[in-house]
């Protein structure tokens, strides 16, 4: 399969917070934050495998900065490493300044998708190969953050995540 890279799935969705979709602070309500994040990240896992896509894992979300009604909320989810089937995908979240129009990184999120065929069995995606300092940095780590993945749902023993392992042991 010819390899992609990250650049070809990137993709972007801007939106506003409005009052029903926050909670009682006013803020965004983090299940919205979270469809928002895994819509993005289905069509960028899309965009890499050209296949219908499912969410295998939410790996980590940090709601680091509340988002107040009426911001302007962009999501940007990129493909970080392809592993046989599944896919992590990386999403930032950036919240628009209304009066001066600057972007703050308000959270940021790792999805696993796993690309599947009409029957819903697991189907190979092609490789991916980062470009970017970052791109690479994310792709070092996703090996890791699998395993670990993969342990928390019972689908490995700890023995065999020999990475993430390796991580510990270190000085
Ligand atoms: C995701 C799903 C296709 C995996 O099926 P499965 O029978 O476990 O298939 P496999 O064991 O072959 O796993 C497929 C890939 O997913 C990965 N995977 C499975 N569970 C994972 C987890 N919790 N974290 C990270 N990766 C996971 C496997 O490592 C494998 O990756 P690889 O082929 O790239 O090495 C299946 O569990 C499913 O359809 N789940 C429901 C998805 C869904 O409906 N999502 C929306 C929720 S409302």
């Amino acid at each position: 399969m010819q390899p992609k890279t990250p650049s070809d799935s990137r993709t972007i969705m801007t939106d506003m917070v409005l009052p029903s979709e926050t909670n009682p602070l006013n803020n965004l309500f983090g299940g919205e934050l979270l469809a928002r994040m895994d819509r993005a990240a289905s069509i960028a896992a899309r965009r890499h495998s050209r296949r219908i896509t499912v969410t295998a894992s939410v790996n980590h979300v940090a709601f680091n900065r509340s988002v107040p009604l009426g911001s302007v909320v962009t999501v940007e989810a990129k493909i970080s490493r392809t592993f046989r089937t599944s896919m992590e995908v990386y999403i930032d979240v950036w919240m628009e300044d209304r009066f001066s129009g600057e972007s703050t990184k308000a959270n940021e999120a790792i999805y696993t998708f796993v690309a599947v065929d009409e029957t819903g069995k697991p189907t190979e995606v092609p490789p991916i190969i980062p470009e970017t300092a970052l791109e690479s940095e994310r792709f070092e780590g996703a090996l890791r953050r699998k395993q670990l993945s993969l342990v928390l749902a019972g689908k490995m023993k700890p023995n065999d995540a020999t990475e993430l392992r390796a991580l510990f042991m270190k000085e």
